[in-house]
């Protein structure tokens, strides 16, 4: 019986007494025994644990949504049996308690405050709550860069235009390896008017890591709050937001922490809380309240449910082991890449301003063309960019990804550089 199908029959069985036992996040004690203690087969035992071995194709497109591990799918299912057995009963009851025990679980880690936590639906969300709560008035000023993520700019400029205030982007030419490139150009673009200032902490086409302390530190000296998109930060860099000591933090837990499917996250500091408007007012729209941020009416409970499990995951695994071998996989492919003709990457392979996301192009063919030879012949899906001076793949692995798979990677790369 195939290992993948093996695993599942275990959890199924041992579902009802974990249900029974009730605890908090009712795989911790399946996730401390499933994993192997040997350092070799460490990995090799975390991918067994997703259930990606039927897959049509193998994912290097992590970056836009995580495949999640068994145990987290399992938690998943429990919570939407017991949703369905009663609706609203437990989600307004008892599961009140435990949501806010995920979230007392993430503010530890993140050295914040519980009261600074939303559990939202996704990044766009998480930012798009702040720029619709905020108090802009006319004149004044947001700061971003081409290199943010699209829709996000365009609901700050739908938000500035209706509202007579100002965006202004930066262009950068990424990759950068020297934090003062960044410092030097933020800071000369601040004026007396600029309210905020949105930095992406790993931006989606480069996998860019940026020096988000040590801007958000200058942009407070200049008063002005920071807004910082970590959609693909969030368990991928390990960083804690109480020490970016930004104002606004959101991200995707769909994302790297690999939770269930529309979750995400939103971090507001305590004394921002008060002046950011909800987008649905079920409590006074000036309470200090963080939940005020996160009505939305009936949502998917068991969806936020869920993120327990897929933080114990995380934990049994820890950041800075993930971090350390997500780096290891983006240098096993992009070192061999790079030596291939016509390949040019756009990522910098420096660990202080790149982890597991990377992006290359070929001169001479277009993605659309490298994403088909790719998935025909190795059966491989991954993403195409548009990036200002090139048509471009971005790759991602994720820790369920093999080598194996990354050389099948290498081998469509040296075919089509051949053809
Ligand atoms: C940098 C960045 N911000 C925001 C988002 C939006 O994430 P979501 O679709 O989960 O809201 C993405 C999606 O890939 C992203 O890459």
């Amino acid at each position: 019986m195939p290992a993948n199908r093996r695993n599942f029959l275990k959890y199924a069985a041992t579902l009802s007494t974990l249900m029974a036992t009730s605890p908090l996040f009712p795989f911790s004690n399946l996730i401390a025994t499933s994993f192997p203690t040997s350092n070799d087969d460490f990995w090799e035992g975390i991918r067994q644990l997703y259930p990606i071995a039927q897959a049509e194709l193998t994912n290097l497109n992590s970056g836009s949504a995580g495949t999640q591990p068994l145990p987290v799918q399992e938690a998943v299912q429990m919570y939407y049996q017991l949703s369905n057995e009663l609706p609203l009963y437990y989600a307004w009851g008892k599961w009140q308690d435990l949501r806010n025990q995920i979230k007392e679980k993430i503010a530890k880690t993140h050295l914040c405050d519980t009261n600074e936590i939303a559990f939202v639906r996704n990044t766009t969300e998480a930012m798009n709550t702040v720029i619709y709560g905020l108090p802009l008035q006319e004149g004044d000023e947001i700061i971003v860069a081409r290199h943010d993520y699209p829709n996000l700019l365009g609901t700050i400029r739908q938000v500035c235009e209706r509202r007579k205030a100002i965006v202004k982007t930066l262009e950068f030419d990424l990759p950068i390896e020297d934090d003062n490139l960044f410092l030097e150009k933020y800071q000369a673009a601040f004026t007396s008017k600029t309210k905020l200032l949105l930095l992406t902490h790993v931006t989606h086409r480069q996998g860019q890591i940026l020096p988000i302390k040590k801007l958000t530190q200058l942009a407070h000296q200049n008063g002005i709050e920071v807004m910082v998109d970590a959609a693909h930060a969030f368990a991928h860099i390990d960083h804690q937001i109480g020490d970016l000591d930004c104002d606004y933090y959101g991200t995707s837990l769909h994302k790297w922490l690999c939770a269930p499917f529309g979750t995400g996250l939103l971090f507001v500091k305590k004394d921002k809380i008060p002046k950011i408007a909800p987008l649905n007012v079920a409590l006074p729209p000036d309470s200090d309240n963080i939940e005020k941020l996160e009505a939305m009416g009936t949502r998917a409970y068991h969806l936020d449910m869920g993120i327990g499990a897929a933080l114990e995951f995380l934990e049994r695994i820890g950041i800075e082991r993930k971090q350390k071998h997500l780096s290891f996989l983006k240098n096993y492919w992009t070192q061999e890449a790079v030596q291939l003709d016509r390949l040019r990457l756009h990522t910098s392979l420096k660990e202080d301003y790149s982890c597991a996301l990377a992006t290359f192009s070929i001169d001479g063919l277009r993605a659309g063309k490298i994403k088909k030879h790719l998935r025909e012949n190795q059966q491989l899906n991954v993403k195409s960019v548009g990036l200002p001076d090139a048509s471009a793949i971005r790759i991602t692995p994720n820790v369920y990804t093999s080598t194996k798979e990354l050389d099948r990677l290498l081998e469509g790369l040296q075919e089509l550089i051949k053809k």
